[in-house]
């Protein structure tokens, strides 16, 4: 049987937090996972590491046949994403699309503030790259954009620190900082794939009237649109409602931890 899946693409675990609200919205098409776990994390990895591991993460999941491959990494997004589609896809398969996981919540989240005032929260490596600023202000350009770095934040998931008492220290910390820097904030975007597992500390810390923005089901209906939209891209996708999970650490490190991300037991290989 055919078999060309939708790879989906993370420097580890934490794309399984949209992958999950991808399926739910696109339940009937194939999904490939591949988690860059020994690599990871990339978030305090330079510009040319991520643009190097992210680009050889696409041709792997290119040469499995994936037609379409999501960025769900936020960090690979902001370094890797633009240099891909602009310089390398016409030369490794042209006929093929990367797409990522900024652009469609910077369109949604320019749409919602009323303030016109916007904070992100991310990696280190987001952050510096300034793609949240860059890709809301190419088209609402009087949305003012404040970026806070919380570089203890996916330490404290992946370590399950993220419901105890000692998140609630990093967490109002970078919220204080945020909103020091910007009072006039009234939408936050968590902007790490990693953040959805501290969102009820994240909201307590916020005052009662910001939203605070996941990205998982905005990417998940903006991918439905796209494929909507590019029928070429969306037939070539096969659809038998198979996912398969691979990771560049052993199945056993993968398939412990990433229950707290996807919320069910995952049977993963290693990436040979
Ligand atoms: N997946 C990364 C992101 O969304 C977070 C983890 C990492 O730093 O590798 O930015």
């Amino acid at each position: 049987m055919e078999y060309r899946p939708i790879g989906i693409f993370d420097s580890g675990f934490g794309g399984l937090t949209v992958l999950k609200e991808i399926e739910q919205a696109l339940p009937q098409y194939d999904y490939l996972y591949f988690g860059d776990n020994a690599r990871a994390p990339y978030g305090s990895r330079s510009f040319e590491t991520v643009y190097a591991y992210t680009l050889e993460a696409v041709q792997w999941l290119f040469n499995r046949g994936c037609p379409l491959v999501i960025l769900a990494c936020n960090t690979a997004s902001a370094k890797a994403l633009r240099t891909i589609q602009q310089k390398d896809l016409a030369r490794i398969a042209p006929e093929r699309r990367v797409l990522g996981v900024i652009r469609p919540v910077t369109e949604m989240v320019g749409k919602m503030t009323r303030s016109r005032h916007i904070g992100i929260l991310a990696t280190a490596g987001t952050v510096a790259s300034q793609s949240y600023v860059i890709e809301t202000n190419k088209y609402f350009p009087d949305v003012t954009v404040v970026q806070e770095a919380c570089p203890m934040w996916v330490p404290l998931v992946e370590n399950n620190e993220f419901a105890g008492n000692g998140a609630d220290y990093f967490v109002r910390h970078h919220i204080n900082r945020l909103l020091g820097a910007d009072p006039l904030v009234d939408t936050v975007v968590l902007g790490c794939t990693h953040y959805p597992l501290l969102e009820k500390k994240i909201s307590r810390y916020l005052s009662a009237g910001i939203a605070v923005i996941s990205q998982g089901a905005i990417v998940a209906q903006s991918l439905a649109d796209y494929l909507l939209r590019h029928a070429e891209i969306a037939e070539r996708c096969t659809t038998q409602g198979r996912r398969d999970f691979y990771s560049s650490e052993t199945a056993e490190v993968f398939e412990r931890s990433a229950i707290l991300f996807y919320g069910r037991p995952i049977h993963c290989r290693q990436k040979s």
